[in-house]
């Protein structure tokens, strides 16, 4: 059996031209374009190039996209001014603070001092609140984008067993949430591991979904999966190749290429979890412009 392989950046494709139809109905019946302020402190190579996209997916749907950058030193005051600010600022609906900040800066702080109502990355504690009590609120891009896979695949979530293994405040954690909600969308018995839990293959082969946000290269390998189980790999691991120009490729947390053999489906990378997520962030954008409408 070889694997059905869930191709992301289709899903994603779609999910972007529906947004972009609801942003142009957004604009012509309201005279409202929903806008997005990326903060960026410092210069990591790796966020350069994840704001660069998340803004060029917000230009070519049609959403006002803003860039603040700081320098490496940039003091903890200044950044939580500039927020104090986006936070009033009318024509601004979603703020997202690029992460990792620079070790002097208090990563929470700055997230809290994000208004709930502006927090498209979901990561306010009040939105983490929210989705832990089932209650509406932002949910992080990752997970949101993780369970909309599942739902326009087709793959079946209630009742399954869904095994992820890490447990971030980005990722497992609160994609654990979301797949256990009272819900239609949800209603699967999760399992969440991580770096100190026993036996981890045993668990694995028991999942019906099984969920890689670990963070090391191809650490699942094919005795850990049950035949016929989905797989999904959030990983975004370089490694050395020296067949490529710039001597490194991207692989996931999954060895994808042994375990297609055996699952009933997988996501690629790149091209499977990645896109899902920028795509989340545009939606959840247009969400928090919506909702101020409405309040
Ligand atoms: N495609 C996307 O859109 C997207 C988005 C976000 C992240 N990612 C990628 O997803 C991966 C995970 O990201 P993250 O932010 O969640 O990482 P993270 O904060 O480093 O968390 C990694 C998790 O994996 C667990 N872990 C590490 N080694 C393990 C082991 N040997 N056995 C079992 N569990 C182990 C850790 O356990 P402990 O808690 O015990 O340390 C932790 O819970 C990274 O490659 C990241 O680049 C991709």
């Amino acid at each position: 059996m070889s694997a059905k392989i869930i191709d992301g950046k289709k899903i994603a494709e779609q999910i972007r031209q529906e947004i972009a139809q609801q942003t142009e109905q957004l604009k012509t019946s309201r005279g409202i374009t929903p806008g997005l302020a990326v903060v960026l402190v410092g210069n990591n190579p790796a966020s350069e190039v994840y704001v660069r996209n998340k803004q060029k997916a917000c230009e070519k749907i049609g959403l006002l996209s803003e860039l603040h950058r700081f320098p490496e030193d940039a003091s903890q005051d200044l950044l939580l001014k500039k927020i104090s600010e986006l936070n009033h600022d009318d024509k601004i609906h979603g703020i997202l603070v690029q992460l990792p900040l620079p070790p002097h800066i208090n990563e929470q702080s700055i997230l809290q001092s994000i208004r709930p109502e502006k927090d498209v990355d979901g990561f306010h504690p009040v939105n983490m609140g929210k989705l832990a009590q089932g209650e509406p609120g932002f949910v992080p891009c990752t997970p949101l984008g993780i369970r909309e896979m599942l739902l326009r695949e087709n793959i079946p979530i209630q009742g399954q067993h869904v095994v992820i293994v890490g447990r971030s405040n980005i990722v497992g954690k609160p994609l654990a949430l979301l797949l256990m909600q009272k819900s239609e969308k949800g209603n699967a018995t999760v399992t969440v591991c991580h770096s100190r839990t026993k036996n981890l293959a045993d668990i694995t082969r028991q999942a019906d979904i099984l969920v890689a946000a670990i963070g090391r290269a191809q650490f699942i390998t094919r005795d850990m999966v049950r035949p016929g189980a989905v797989v999904i790999d959030v990983g975004v691991n370089r490694i050395e190749d020296a067949y490529s120009p710039k001597g490194y490729r991207l692989v996931g947390d999954v060895d994808f290429d042994a375990v297609k053999e055996i699952a009933s489906a997988i996501t690629p990378v790149p091209g499977g979890v990645g896109p899902m997520t920028i795509t989340m962030l545009l939606n959840n954008t247009l969400q928090a412009a919506t909702q101020m409408i409405n309040n």
